[in-house]
């Protein structure tokens, strides 16, 4: 396998780096591979310095992919061709909405004697298309070339709507350079969900201007732990933070390349930052310390005091103005029961709400059921919808709240099941933290686990036992970058990349379509677009 890869990558360091005069594209290599590629005779257009690129300029979202075409054509062939806004006529690459097409996402490349025409469901079709045609080109190079693109049809859409990728900002905290790059690997993926896990234990990171204190002092930690040694502290005080506006920078920056952020503020879990800020909101009133180490802490929001809604309200507030998502992630996972089995204010609350033990679960599991309940309802009356990790479905919660199966896939079955739309994101084949490797001896430290390559591409979540119905739940599939020991965009793309190719296989790609000889020869070529992005990638499997 590893040979085959690597010659795999010397056939296309032929092909893209002796481009004196003309070069081929080849969209058998694009990752993730297009549903139906059928070539039609031998032909193939050119694409030329001043090849004009025809679009809609009424429409801004037309005019930024012809900028985004333009932009790799140059980046990857260095031609300059002509943005021709409106100009139909003549040889050309034509960009075009078909309302015919029914899945906004999807889109028909057509190549032949007139030019390239890509037309899209909607403009994030054809910003798809634009990404399939750009993936066939070089990615870089020094020497100007003509590219030759054969005469194709190529018809696509992603399996699923939601293609997510998270990263917890929260244990570490990473640069907008660094984010916005992280975005640009989404996009190269065809991705379009970016989770943005913004708070916890650890510290918080997102300025909120009603409560300057959460990013004074919360999302400072004092030392962090050394390695896994739980009694050994660096001495080293260590903080970030995001200011709204770099926030909204974030966001359009992502939403320019179809990219939805939804925000994470986890509760009533995760919290200590913020109860270091405002220990009341504890049930035993503190005093509290930003974390520094790792680990599930007994400390949560008190579900009694209605100061710990009113604080998340306003919070809230904040967040659905920065944040345009139809989602907001509030978190829920890994909130221990004890300080609330212990706080007079959270039994008068269970008393009070007739919270009562059953076969399944706790007075306290209600009270979580509760808690969410109660911000989500809040939520609703801003429009928005809610999504939570699989632990907030013990004690029950509304059908209408979203659930991320993240301890395996049974919590996404269970949900589905229950009606619940569904986000699979299970830990042994999604969770990008863990090791990439069996063998770890030259790994940097990592929190566990194994999930090589190829344990990402087998992943599927038609679990068979659901009924066709129950499947409709399920909205999509994501991988989570949990950076308790990730703390530099250097390490943090070791670990993303390349599992994100075989994510991106999952997410865009059909079941009867994935093939994974097929995929691991075209990651081969594929890395090229790594390394002219400027990304660290882990190359196991890539014979270098
Ligand atoms: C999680 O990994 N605690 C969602
Ligand atoms: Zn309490």
């Amino acid at each position: 396998m590893m040979r085959k890869i690597f010659s795999g990558l010397l056939a296309a360091t032929v092909l893209f780096s002796c481009c004196n005069s003309q070069v081929d594209a080849d969209f058998g290599k694009v990752i993730p591979l297009p549903a139906r590629i059928e070539y039609e005779g031998d032909g193939s257009f050119v694409i030329k310095e001043r090849t004009r690129v025809v679009y809609d300029s009424e429409d801004s979202a037309m005019a930024r992919n012809a900028d985004f075409l333009a932009g790799y054509i140059r980046d990857g062939a260095g031609l300059d061709v002509r943005k021709a806004p409106d100009r139909k006529a003549g040889k050309s690459i034509t960009l075009d909405i078909d309302t015919l097409i029914a899945n906004e996402e999807g889109y028909i490349l057509t190549v032949g004697k007139k030019g390239i025409e890509i037309r899209g469901g909607s403009a994030k079709g054809v910003f798809y298309g634009i990404q399939t045609l750009r993936k066939a080109l070089p990615a870089s190079t020094e020497v100007r070339c003509r590219v030759a693109v054969p005469y194709v049809r190529i018809t696509d859409e992603p399996r699923f709507g939601y293609r997510g990728l998270h990263l917890d900002v929260a244990r570490h905290y990473f640069p907008v350079e660094f984010v916005k790059k992280y975005i640009d690997l989404m996009a190269l993926h065809n991705m379009n969900t970016f989770h943005w896990h913004l708070t916890d234990d650890q510290g918080w990171r997102i300025e909120i201007r009603q409560y300057p204190e959460l990013t004074a002092k919360g999302s400072v930690r004092k030392e962090t732990m050394v390695r896994k040694n739980v009694n050994e502290f660096d001495g080293t005080p260590y903080g970030g933070y995001y200011t709204q506006d770099e926030i909204r920078d974030i966001v359009k920056y992502a939403a320019d390349r179809n990219i939805t952020v939804i925000p994470e503020i986890d509760l009533p879990g995760h919290m200590v930052a913020a109860l270091a800020c405002f220990p009341e909101l504890g049930c035993t009133g503190g005093p509290y310390e930003v974390a520094g180490k790792w680990g599930i802490m007994p400390d949560i929001l008190c579900a009694g005091n209605d100061g710990s809604f009113e604080f998340l309200e306003n919070v809230f507030d904040e967040i659905t103005g920065l944040f345009p998502s139809e989602y907001i992630h509030i978190g829920g996972d890994e909130a221990p029961r004890t300080r609330w089995e212990a706080c007079p204010k959270c039994q008068a609350r269970i008393k009070a709400e007739n919270l009562k033990d059953d076969d399944a679960s706790s007075a306290e599991d209600k009270l979580q059921s509760y808690f969410m309940t109660r911000i989500e309802d809040y939520l609703k009356t801003k429009g928005r919808k809610i999504i939570g990790w699989d632990e907030i479905l013990k004690g029950g919660v509304s059908q209408s709240a979203t659930i991320m199966s993240w301890r395996g896939t049974e919590g996404g079955r269970d949900a589905a099941r229950l009606g619940h739309d569904v986000i699979m994101t299970p830990r042994n084949y999604m969770y990008f933290d863990y090791y990439q490797t069996a063998d770890t001896s030259d790994e940097p430290l990592a929190i566990g686990g194994c999930v090589p390559l190829e344990k990402v591409y087998s992943f599927d979540p038609e679990l068979p036992d659901l009924t066709p119905e129950e499947h409709k739940h399920i909205l999509g599939i994501q991988a989570n970058l949990w950076t308790e020991y990730i703390s530099t965009p250097e390490y943090a793309e070791y670990m993303v990349l390349p599992r994100a190719a075989a994510l991106s296989e999952i997410q865009w790609v059909r079941p009867e379509n994935k093939d994974w000889d097929s995929f691991t020869e075209r990651l081969g070529s594929f890395v090229r677009f790594y390394d002219a992005g400027g990304y660290n990638y882990a190359r196991h499997l890539l014979g270098k």
